[in-house]
């Protein structure tokens, strides 16, 4: 490859300190050319304002957590002031959250599978889900989202499953 699309920070392992200074060499492989967009993940409303208050440049992604019960609507708010595309990782729970009453009445309403239910709502709440399937057919499955649309209760009733974080807290979690 002579170039990468998008080169993300994986965390920003606040205690380490060190997310602004990698923030700058980022911005560098992008003058470079070496990069077309940087990006982030796992950053907070005040690791976002830092790295663009020190270096002028906001992330074009932040790829965060964000699932059925786990919907972070602070987070897609800051994301959206900053002008900052949100990315839904663990989109499917790992897929443990298929069989959810909420998602499978929506999907057999629709007449579409559990997974296409999560990765349409993660869709109409204005992210970009990342599924990853090993099984060509489910990743076919997973790109077919967009010839059905959520009604606002079923929206709702997803957001407000029960559930919370899978992975870490930004603030605390050490990745080393
Ligand atoms: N930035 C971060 O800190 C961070 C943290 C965690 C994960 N991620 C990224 O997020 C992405 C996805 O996360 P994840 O793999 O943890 O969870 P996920 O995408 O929510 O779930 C993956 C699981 O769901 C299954 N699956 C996928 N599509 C399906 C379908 N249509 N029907 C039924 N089952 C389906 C997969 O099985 P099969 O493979 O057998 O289809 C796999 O077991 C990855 O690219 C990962 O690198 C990022």
């Amino acid at each position: 490859m002579e170039y990468v699309n998008l080169y993300l920070i994986h965390w920003p392992l606040p205690r380490q300190d060190t997310y602004v200074e990698t923030w700058r060499a980022m911005i560098k492989l992008r003058e470079d050319g070496l990069v077309r967009s940087i990006g982030v993940s796992n950053f907070t409303a005040e690791h976002l304002d830092r790295i663009i208050g020190e270096t002028g440049v906001a992330p074009s992604v932040n790829q965060i957590e964000l699932h059925p019960g786990f919907p972070q609507d602070e987070m897609r708010r800051v994301d959206a002031e900053r002008g900052i595309v949100t990315q839904s990782w663990r989109p499917l729970g790992k897929g443990r959250l298929l069989d959810a009453p909420a998602v499978v009445e929506a999907a057999g309403f629709h007449g579409v599978t559990p997974a296409q239910v999560i990765l349409r709502w993660l869709h109409q709440l204005g992210t970009v889900p990342i599924p990853k399937s090993s099984d060509p057919r489910r990743q076919q499955e997973n790109f077919d989202i967009f010839r059905f649309n959520l009604r606002e209760p079923e929206m709702e009733r997803i957001s407000a499953m029960a559930g919370g974080r899978l992975g870490g807290d930004p603030d605390t979690h050490e990745e080393f």
